[in-house]
């Protein structure tokens, strides 16, 4: 399972979101552990705080299908400047993922930006294995 598919997943389901607000889409795609692609689109809410990104949209699809190892995240955005995951995202992703789990980031023709593992994104970070 190729970045390649990634991309092309996190850049359809980027036009699914919903940001009336901010008219920021954003999507992502995770291949999980068994290689399954799970997709997420941010949707915001008139309560702008409810908003949700389209990371926790994509983790809390692969959770529900039963995944809980990432392998590899593309982040779909707006360009020029990458989207890159907002600080709660790492963490969300963080549970999931390992330090050397690469995270690029695409603009919305899916041309890439940045890749950047997580532990770039999230240096010295809290995970359950803290929790004993
Ligand atoms: N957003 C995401 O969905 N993911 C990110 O990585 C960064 C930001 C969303 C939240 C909000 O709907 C919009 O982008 C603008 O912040």
């Amino acid at each position: 399972m190729s970045t390649d598919a990634l991309v092309r997943a996190a850049t359809a389901i980027r036009a699914r979101g919903y940001a009336p607000y901010s008219k920021f889409l954003v999507g992502t795609a995770i291949r999980a552990g068994d290689g399954a692609i799970f997709v997420g689109c941010n949707v915001e809410n008139a309560a702008y705080p409810q908003g949700v990104c389209a990371e926790a949209g994509a983790i809390s699809a692969m959770v529900a299908a039963g995944q809980t190892r990432i392998a590899e995240v593309v982040v779909s955005g707006p360009g020029p400047m990458a989207c890159t995951p907002c600080g709660g995202c790492r963490q969300k992703l963080r549970e999931f993922a390992g330090p050397t789990t690469v995270v690029t980031m695409v603009d919305a023709d899916g041309v890439v930006v940045i890749s950047r593992t997580l532990q770039e994104l999230l240096p010295d970070s809290f995970g359950p294995e803290h929790l004993g």
